[in-house]
C-alpha cells in the first residue's frame, strides 16, 4: 500500500539543515533550538522513511485545545484516536452510536492532510460486556456474537471507507502463556474470532491496511506464536497486511536486539510493521514490564522519584534510548510503515496513571510546556 505523500510538509530550508546538523554536534542552545523547532516538524523530516503519528485524546480534540492541535498538525502526518474508535465509546449500546468524536478527528485529519488509523475494532478490553449475553441472559451463542462482531465491523469501518488508511482489527489477543488470550471471545468463538474479524473489516473496504496488535511483541514465545498466525492466515487468505507493535518501552527494557529481532520476524512472513503506541517510561517499577492494561498497583513515593524535574543523567539515558529506536526503525524502513507515539506531551500521558496513579513521568517527545526535549532532538538529528 502506497505511503501517503505529504507535500505540504516540505518546508524544507536551509535554516532547518544547519539546524539539524548543529544539533548534531551538540552547538545548537536553547534558542536556536526553539526556532528550529518552528521551521519543521519531524513528520517532514521522515516523510521518505515512514509515518509519524500521535494519539489525540478527548480533551484535545473536543474542548479544543488548539495549541496542541496545531502543535499536532505541525510535527505529525497521522493520527490515531486515543479511545474515541474503541467499542465502548463508539457504539456503547447495541443501538446507541457515537460518532461525534471520530467524524471530529477525520475533520481535523482531512483538513491537516494526515493519514487516520482506525483503533481498535475487536479487544477484550474497553467493550460494553452485554455484547457476549445473549436475549436470555445467558451467555450469547456463537452465533449470535458474530453476528454482533460483523454489525459492528461493517457499520464503522464503512462509515470511514476510503478515509481511514488502515485499522488496528484485533488488539492484545495473544499472550505468551496461553498463546490465544483468554477472554470472552475466545472462550464464545474460539480463536476464529480473529479471522473473522479481518474477513468483516477487508469486506466493509477493501484497501484499508488491517493490522494485529499487541504489546511486548519482542517476547520470542509471543513472538513466534504471532509469526505462525500469520503463516496459516496466509495459507488461508485471511486478509492481515501488518503487525502493530506497541512499543511501550522502558529505559532499560526491552533489549533493543529482541525488538529488533521481533521487526524482522514479522517482516519475514509479509507483514508491514506499525509502531502503534510509541513511548519509553522512565520511572522505576517493582512489577513486571508490561502495558498489561488490567495492571494495578498502589501509589509508592519511591517509584515516583522526578516529580520535580527530570535528572541530566536519566533525560541523556532517554534521549540515547530514543536515538537507538530511531536508528533501529530506520534501518528497517523499507517494512516499517508508520510510528506513532502514545500521545504528545509528557503532562498528558497515560504514563502519569499506570499502573498507579499520580506520579510524574516522562515518555514523551515534548514536555509539559509543549516543548522539543533533547529526545526529540536526537531524532531529528538522526535525518540531518
Ligand atoms: C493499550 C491500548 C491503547 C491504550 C493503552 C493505554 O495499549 O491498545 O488503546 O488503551 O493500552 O492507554
Amino acid at each position: 500500500m502506497n505511503k501517503l505523500t505529504t507535500t505540504n510538509f516540505s518546508r524544507r530550508n536551509f535554516i532547518r539543515n544547519s539546524a539539524l546538523a548543529a544539533a548534531g554536534l551538540g552547538l545548537l542552545n536553547s534558542r536556536s533550538l526553539a526556532a528550529f523547532a518552528a521551521q519543521s516538524g519531524l513528520a517532514d523530516l521522515y516523510k521518505n522513511d515512514f509515518l509519524i503519528g500521535t494519539a489525540i485524546g478527548t480533551r484535545t480534540l473536543m474542548q479544543p485545545d488548539t495549541e496542541m492541535l496545531d502543535l499536532i498538525a505541525r510535527e505529525f502526518n497521522q493520527v490515531t484516536s486515543e479511545n474515541a474508535m474503541k467499542w465502548s465509546s463508539i457504539h456503547p449500546k447495541e443501538d446507541v452510536w457515537k460518532f461525534e468524536e471520530p467524524d471530529k478527528l477525520m475533520e481535523f485529519a482531512e483538513k491537516n492532510k494526515m493519514a487516520v488509523q482506525g483503533h481498535v475494532l475487536v479487544w477484550h478490553s474497553q467493550v460494553p460486556r452485554d455484547i457476549f449475553t445473549g436475549p436470555d441472559g445467558n451467555q450469547a451463542s456463537k452465533e449470535l456474537l458474530l453476528k454482533r462482531m460483523e454489525s459492528h465491523i461493517h457499520t464503522v469501518v464503512g462509515r470511514y471507507k476510503g478515509r481511514i488508511r488502515s485499522w488496528d482489527v484485533v488488539n492484545e489477543s495473544i499472550t505468551p502463556e496461553d498463546g490465544y488470550r483468554k477472554s470472552k471471545w475466545l472462550e464464545i468463538c474460539g480463536p476464529e474470532f480473529m479471522e473473522y474479524a479481518f474477513r468483516y473489516a477487508h469486506e466493509a473496504d477493501p484497501e484499508c491496511l488491517l493490522i494485529y496488535n499487541d504489546y511486548n511483541e519482542e517476547d520470542p514465545k509471543r513472538r513466534d506464536f504471532i509469526v505462525e498466525m500469520v503463516k496459516e492466515y496466509k495459507k488461508k487468505g485471511i486478509p492481515i497486511h501488518g503487525i502493530g507493535m506497541q512499543a511501550h518501552l522502558n529505559l532499560d527494557s526491552p533489549d533493543l536486539k529482541l525488538w529488533e529481532q521481533a521487526i524482522e520476524a514479522y517482516a519475514s512472513v509479509g507483514m508491514k510493521i506499525s509502531i502503534t503506541e510509541l513511548d519509553v517510561d522512565v520511572l522505576p517499577y517493582d512489577w513486571g514490564r508490561s502495558a498489561e492494561i488490567s495492571t494495578n498497583a498502589a501509589y509508592k513515593e519511591t517509584l515516583n522519584p522526578y516529580k520535580d524535574g527530570l535528572p541530566k543523567e536519566i533525560d541523556d539515558k532517554l534521549t540515547k534510548r530514543y536515538e537507538d529506536i530511531f536508528k533501529i526503525l530506520l534501518k528497517h524502513r523499507d517494512v516499517v510503515d508508520r510510528v506513532t507515539f502514545w500521545g504528545t506531551s509528557d503532562d498528558q500521558s497515560w504514563k502519569n496513571n499506570f499502573p498507579m496513579r499520580g506520579r510524574t513521568n516522562y515518555p514523551l517527545l515534548f514536555d509539559r510546556q509543549h516543548k522539543p526535549k533533547n529526545a526529540y532532538f536526537a531524532v531529528a538529528a538522526l535525518k540531518k
